[in-house]
């Protein structure tokens, strides 16, 4: 096994009039045009069941963009034994040709044709804009699919330690049985690195993408079909959450579940498996990025301009629809002022918000009329809260998309649930301390901190900073020193969380793959 090196795939820029925009737009136009048809991918065939879903734009809901097939009980039945039926041949696949599959989607991806493709289905479906697709859809997706191959190559690499007498190696195994991915709406690059890691490991896995993100994974399955993987390792069957959870948790065959969405989700997963835990062949692992309630922590010695756009970006960008995103600040009172003024500034005037199609757009509607209706009831309860003062924005517009405007919120109460429960869009709420009360707000930051996800910390004086980062140590799985709590790049942020916010398995990292694999270590005598 050759050592393989990584670099991580360069952001384009897409100038007007350049050939990036121009190959994209025809994309964009090529998949606006027509009701693009889904099916479910079983045993490398494609299924095309009469349970018909759509998925829309989130910022125009009357435009249908596709119509994708929902796999039913028996369907998934199916998928899973043509999991356990495949996974042996792919497992003996030598590894270098099954790494190969990878870094050959890597090149793919991070060509214009298909590049444009896996942009333009996120950019509609998912309503992110050029930047945020592509440094998702294309540089993400790119980097999981060459670092994990890197990981694994470093991993082949190392052998135990030989004696006079014996020999011993270490092989890496794919797990027993098959593996069942979940993954969100939220990146196509989550998708990508779910369904793709446990087979780069030698398994066969059972992909349950998000509905509202349909269109983009079948994108990046049929870019793997492409680079050569083989039929029947990746079944993309999407589902209804209740019955892709009970057929895999009923399976004496489930190896793995690698998970990301909700924490209520990942819980009961865990119940179900628990609920069978007599049945299973081996151990099920449990794999899951959850839910974050972030936070950025200004202590007085902060810049203050550094502070107004990196919370900002964290809180807006994407609607706050990235798990990683700022949703609580602490604020110290001698710098409320400028902050206030400053951040209401930018967020009247400068805030671009409308289709993501159009270059200067800053963000767009959220995913869907669910997520639009519990956004709302935040608001609306920071509209009747005696505690809480919204100071900017608060507007929605479900009339065209599922528009909610950036909103800043104050409140003086710092265990409102605005300060403790996730909600996922552009709703950010703000906690001032006394300048003197430092101490305190960090214990208050732990004790409210159920979730462990990112975190912020401003501040220029080292020796606080010091005493800040041993306090809050548990209380999130990447911390940002002077920077925004978001935008973790693949292999320089490993990212995950723990707490409710997950198993910290740290995706984008050397060790996330090996949770795939089930080692065997052998004792060879001379
Ligand atoms: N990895 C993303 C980020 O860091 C969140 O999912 O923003």
């Amino acid at each position: 096994s050759t050592r393989y090196t990584a670099k991580n795939e360069p952001i384009l820029e897409y100038r007007r009039g350049g050939k990036e925009v121009k190959q994209l737009e025809e994309t964009l136009n090529e998949y606006k045009s027509k009701l693009n048809r889904i099916p479910c991918i079983v045993d490398g065939k494609e299924v095309w069941t009469n349970s018909v879903q759509r998925q829309l734009l989130p910022f125009d809901h009357q435009h249908v963009l596709a119509e994708y097939c929902l796999a039913d009980p028996v369907l998934l039945e199916r998928a899973i034994e043509s999991g356990v039926k495949n996974r042996s041949r792919w497992e003996q696949m030598p590894v270098e040709e099954r790494a190969n599959i990878f870094l050959k989607a890597a090149d793919l991806g991070s060509d214009l044709k298909w590049r444009s493709r896996l942009l333009a289905s996120t950019m509609l479906g998912q309503g992110k804009t050029i930047f945020q697709a592509e440094i998702d859809a294309a540089c993400e997706v790119i980097d999981f699919w060459r670092f994990n191959v890197q990981y694994l190559a470093s991993a082949l690499a190392y052998s135990p330690i030989s004696t006079r007498d014996s020999e011993n190696t270490y092989i890496q195994r794919g797990l027993e049985g098959f593996v069942a991915a979940v993954s969100p709406f939220n990146f196509t690059a989550i998708g990508a690195n779910l369904a793709s890691s446990p087979a780069l490991m030698g398994n066969t896995v059972l992909w349950k993408s998000a509905s509202t993100a349909i269109l983009s994974n079948y994108v990046v399955y049929k870019l793997l079909e492409e680079a050569g993987l083989p039929p029947g390792v990746i079944q993309f069957v999407p589902s209804k959450g209740g019955d892709f959870g009970r057929a895999i948790t009923r399976s004496p065959h489930l190896a793995a579940i690698t998970f990301t969405g909700s924490t209520d989700t990942f819980m009961t997963l865990w119940k179900w498996v628990a609920d069978n835990i007599g049945n299973y062949r081996t151990f099920p692992r449990m794999i899951g990025e959850c839910g974050g309630k972030n936070f950025h922590l200004i202590h007085s010695s902060a810049d203050p301009t550094t502070i107004v756009y990196a919370t900002i970006r964290s809180a807006f960008e994407y609607s706050g629809q990235k798990c990683s995103a700022c949703s609580r600040v602490y604020l110290p009172r001698s710098m409320s002022k400028t902050f206030f003024a400053h951040m209401k500034s930018i967020m009247m005037n400068e805030l671009k918000i409308g289709s993501p199609l159009q270059h200067e757009t800053f963000t767009s509607a959220v995913i869907d009329r669910a997520s639009f209706d519990n956004i709302r009831n935040y608001i609306e309860y920071a509209r009747s809260s005696p505690t809480t003062k919204i100071l900017v924005g608060g507007q929605c517009d479900d009339s065209v998309g599922f528009y909610v405007q950036p909103t800043l919120i104050e409140t003086t109460d710092p265990k409102d649930k605005l300060m403790c429960e996730e909600i996922f869009g552009p709703v950010l709420t703000v906690y001032v301390y006394e300048d003197d009360k430092y101490d305190e707000t960090l214990e208050l930051i732990d004790q409210t901190s159920n979730y462990a996800l990112t975190g912020s910390i401003f501040c220029k004086d080292e020796n606080v900073l010091k005493k800040t980062r041993a306090r809050l140590m548990q209380a999130m799985g990447n911390l940002y020193i002077n920077d925004k709590s978001t935008g973790a790049v693949v292999n320089q942020q490993p990212f995950g969380g723990a707490r409710l916010s997950g198993t910290n398995d740290k995706a984008g990292g050397p060790h996330y793959i090996f949770r795939f694999s089930s080692p065997l270590a052998v004792k060879n005598m001379k």
